[in-house]
């Protein structure tokens, strides 16, 4: 098993709709890591082709000037999503409740997950649904920092590493059949933390990791 139980448990076991009932109209990450994110979107996505924002709020870092055949959105708060300019078309559904995307097969050249991996209980079933969803050749990106809600977050991510959690995450990938082997970007400085410890605002570290349908 991928996760033992204790490992998917959060503090705040409530329903994650009550949490997400509530828009929030901010950044999770700070403008360096966005700038990084918009830039790795630049590179490894293909203007006019299908898009996934999984987990996804009124914001999707795009680059503004990339234009898509259709991007999807899927998130817990349809205040949130209604106010995304990025996106064609929205639902609303709780992945710790449900992991079947009402998506068709093969309908997606990319899938997006961004700062939110963290939340996920059944990270397994999604990711197979991810690929489900992927058509052959198509790409996930599944991008974080070091800040999460941390009573969402699921105990194998609070209490791991940075390292860790890269680790991790190339583990959900490496148990669907059919990934090719997650390539990892970071950019995190070194630097950051030692500011930090000083006092001293340091950025946000920015991890990617990003696998094929192959
Ligand atoms: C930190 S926000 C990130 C939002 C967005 N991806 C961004 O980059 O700003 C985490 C997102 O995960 C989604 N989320 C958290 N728990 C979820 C769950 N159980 N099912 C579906 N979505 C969830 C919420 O909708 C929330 O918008």
């Amino acid at each position: 098993m991928l996760l033992q139980p204790d490992q998917r448990r959060k503090l705040d076991e409530t329903d994650d709709t009550l949490f997400y009932d509530v828009p929030r109209f901010v950044t999770h990450v700070d403008e360096h890591f966005i700038q990084q994110l918009t830039d790795l979107y630049r590179t490894r996505l293909k203007p006019n082709t299908r898009i996934l924002d999984l987990m996804s709020s009124w914001v999707s870092h795009l680059p503004d000037e990339m234009e898509f055949a259709h991007v999807e959105g899927h998130g817990l708060n349809a205040e949130e999503l209604a106010r995304n300019p990025r996106l064609d078309h929205y639902f609303v559904q709780n992945l710790n409740k449900n992991q079947l995307l009402p998506l068709p097969d093969q309908s997606f050249d990319a899938v997006l997950n961004t700062v939110s991996v963290q939340y996920l209980q059944r990270p397994e079933a999604v990711f197979a649904e991810i690929y489900r969803v992927l058509k052959p050749g198509g790409i996930a990106i599944v991008s974080f920092s070091n800040r999460m809600f941390y009573q969402k977050a699921i105990q194998a991510w609070r209490e791991g590493s940075e390292g860790d959690r890269v680790a991790l995450v190339k583990q959900y990938f490496a148990a669907i059949p059919g990934f090719t082997p997650a390539e990892m970007i970071s950019k995190a400085s070194p630097i950051s933390g030692v500011m930090q410890l000083f006092g001293i605002p340091g950025t946000d570290p920015f991890y990617a990791l990003i696998a094929q349908r192959s």
